[in-house]
């Protein structure tokens, strides 16, 4: 059998994980390990963001998306740009934009250079990430309420005009929501009418133990590739936790904070959730080979259980255990799953 998951999945797609600053310090030599032998694809967690990318009007930062490019290419691996064009992570000065005219110049020149700064060297760009709503409509994001639709065309038109040979991508989470996929497959439409170039659709896949079933991960991933575009898993992770989506009043965290039902494994995952988790993954990447004449790669939203974003989202203060490594970035029972279904 494989010695490490890329070398697994090598035939079939990329394998990736995100990777936040600490984790390419020198104090991080565990990780930077790991990563090194694990994975073939890179993506930055945040330092790619609008906020850490352009903090000030014109005045661009480098220095972190520098690193994790260096990084990339000391390990030969694919990197993924995240992302170019969010309503979050944005800088205070792209938030309090109201003109039009002042939103596409600004738009223009985020997109032109950053894509042409690492142009030939990001495999894909994650170009406009989460514009579209639960219910299929558009969110009403700053560059929206400013621009309206246009903004979408818009930015991938940029992209592929500062780098054409980097692979151009829509990326979202809840993406086997039927509603929502027919707010996306309306929307990329409309892209690929205006004969603008969109190569992928990312499924984010922040998933859940018990949902989205298997079945409708499959009809979503069908139904995106159906446009003629490849399917990623850009951003995938396993939560063990309840969920207080659907349940929750205005503010999460003061509802459940404190309540230990929302946090019932403070110390350690009991071995029959491990088992469980195990079995979700492997019916999950079952599922992945079985369309990977459909899919480019599938990233996971980090390296180990204590990073990931998990522990803190949408509860601050969760222990989650949605990874394949834990705690000691030891491999988990879920590691052999994945790699046995290969
Ligand atoms: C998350 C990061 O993991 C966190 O560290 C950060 O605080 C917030 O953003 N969808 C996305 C990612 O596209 O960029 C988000 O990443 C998770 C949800």
């Amino acid at each position: 059998t494989a010695n490490s998951l890329k070398e697994a999945y090598k035939q079939y797609f990329l394998l990736g994980t995100a990777l936040n600053r600490g984790q390419i310090q020198e104090t991080s030599a565990k990780a930077t390990t790991l990563i090194a032998r694990e994975f073939n694809a890179l993506t930055a967690e945040n330092d790619m963001k609008s906020a850490y990318m352009q903090p000030v009007k014109n005045s661009f930062n480098f220095t972190e998306s520098d690193k994790i490019m260096a990084f990339a290419q000391k390990h030969n691996m694919y990197v993924v740009g995240h992302t170019l064009i969010w309503h979050s992570q944005l800088p205070n000065w792209l938030s309090a934009i109201t003109d039009a005219v002042e939103m596409n110049k600004a738009i223009e020149n985020h997109v032109t250079t950053i894509v042409k700064k690492y142009k030939g060297k990001i495999g894909s760009w994650d170009v406009v990430n989460e514009a579209v709503e639960d219910n299929g409509s558009l969110r009403k994001s700053v560059f929206f309420n400013v621009l309206g639709e246009d903004y979408i065309a818009k930015s991938f038109q940029l992209a592929a005009e500062a780098d054409p040979s980097a692979e151009l991508y829509y990326n979202d989470y809840s993406m086997t929501n039927p509603t929502k996929r027919a707010g996306v497959i309306r929307m990329v439409k409309k892209i690929q009418e205006q004969n603008i170039k969109i190569d992928g659709i990312g499924m984010q896949g922040h998933w859940h133990i018990d949902s989205p079933s298997i079945a409708d991960i499959e009809s979503s991933i069908i139904a995106y590739a159906n446009l003629g575009v490849k399917v990623a898993i850009t951003e995938l992770d396993v939560s063990v936790l309840p969920s207080p989506w659907g349940q929750q009043g205005a503010d999460i965290n003061q509802n459940f904070e404190n309540n230990p039902t929302m946090n019932p494994y403070p110390n350690v995952l009991p071995d029959a959730m491990q088992i469980k988790l195990a079995q979700r993954y492997y019916n999950i990447f079952k599922l992945f080979l079985k369309h990977k004449d459909k899919i480019s790669r599938v990233t996971f939203w980090g390296v180990n259980d204590a990073q990931s974003w998990l522990n803190n989202f949408p509860i601050q203060g969760r222990t989650d255990y949605p990874l394949l490594f834990d705690r000691d970035f030891e491999p988990k029972k879920a590691y052999q799953a994945v790699i046995d279904v290969a």
